[in-house]
């Protein structure tokens, strides 16, 4: 069920999570799906919920850098600094573990993610965890394996059905999922793009971020594994399909009336008829951060069996969601 984040609902959902039950979350970035870190056995119910191959792991969420030594067996200077300049906020840091805590969460590695979120309700419900002893939440975000990620209450309902607890903090202001920065390997290294540019990570630390797939002999080891870093991810049940906004103009021009059935995320207003549902891309990566997976979940929901999205500017502010769009489409 759907309740408004108030205080009651907010201690109602720490004590939930202290039980060993699942918790809805709203995050500034998309929602996730909670559970007490240091519960294995609850654990294993978010990857259940989720149909999530057990070999990828979970990112812990933390109320503040306070309980990082909980969890990690040791933070690099670089590390320390991007927690500085970004936390609580859409960053999370791959670290070396603890040996012997968030084991279910780590699913099988020897590092841990972590992640300080800024959204008010979830930085509520953390600091009520903490005063009943749980020190971290693992939440991978709250849809099931491989499909789009939730910016809704409303969306995590549709996804995982109406008896779990979700607290409804409105829908996310980031709308992708936190820029991922492996720290455990001695040099920073980009897993995941997000809001956060690999610009400002470089700035911040002061270092260059390499990229997951370094070779290996530049960082010792192969990347670790990360599920949104495969490359067919966040589909829709429609087909995405990602192209120039003139191949578009072209092809909505060779169909003429016989467009249906197809939905189109795009700057300009298609000259176009009723069989296709527009949705105007915004000028801004940020909104359109914001928009991307509502709209190709709104598209899906018209039962469109295509969806046809103009192709991002090939700047770095665009970078989180170009590569979303590249993997809805894989
Ligand atoms: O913004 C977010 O990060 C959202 C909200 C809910 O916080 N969470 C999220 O979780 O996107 P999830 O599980 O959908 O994606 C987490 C990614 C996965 O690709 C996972 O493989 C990677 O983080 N990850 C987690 N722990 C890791 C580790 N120890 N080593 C490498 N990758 C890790
Ligand atoms: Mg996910």
């Amino acid at each position: 069920m759907i309740q408004s984040a108030n205080p009651a609902a907010i201690a109602q959902a720490a004590q939930a999570l202290q039980a060993g039950q699942l918790v809805g979350l709203p995050t500034e970035t998309v929602y996730g799906l909670a559970a007490n870190a240091s519960d294995d056995a609850a654990v294993a119910q978010i990857f259940v919920a989720k149909g999530r191959p057990a070999d990828h792991p979970l990112i812990v969420h933390v109320a503040s850098p306070e309980q990082v030594p909980l969890f990690a067996a040791q933070v690099p200077g670089f590390a320390q600094r991007l927690m500085q300049a970004f936390w609580p906020g859409p960053l999370t840091l791959i670290l070396p573990r603890q040996p012997g805590v968030a084991t279910a969460s780590a699913a099988g590695q020897d590092s841990i993610g972590l992640r300080c979120p800024s959204h008010p309700v979830a930085q509520a419900l953390l600091q009520a965890c903490l005063l009943l002893g749980v020190q971290g939440l693992s939440a991978p975000s709250a849809n099931r394996f491989g499909r789009v990620s939730p910016t809704t209450a409303a969306h995590v309902q549709s996804e995982l059905g109406p008896d779990l607890l979700i607290l409804d903090g409105g829908d996310c202001e980031v709308g992708i999922e936190s820029t991922i920065i492996d720290c455990s390997r001695g040099e920073p290294v980009l897993l995941r793009p997000g809001q956060i540019t690999r610009a400002q990570i470089a700035a911040a630390c002061g270092r260059a971020v390499l990229d997951k797939d370094a070779p290996k002999d530049v960082m010792g080891q192969p990347a670790p594994r990360a599920s949104g870093t495969l490359e067919s991810h966040y589909a829709p049940r429609a087909r995405v399909r990602l192209m120039p906004a003139l191949d578009i103009a072209h092809k909505l021009q060779a169909l003429g009336p016989h467009a249906n059935n197809l939905g189109l995320w795009s700057a300009e207003r298609p000259d176009a008829g009723s069989g296709v549902v527009w949705r105007a891309q915004p000028q801004s990566a940020e909104q359109a951060a914001h928009d991307v997976f509502s709209v190709l979940r709104e598209l899906d929901a018209r039962g469109v069996t295509q969806i046809w999205v103009q192709l991002p500017p090939d700047t770095p502010e665009w970078e989180g969601v170009r590569d979303r769009l590249q993997r809805a489409a894989a």
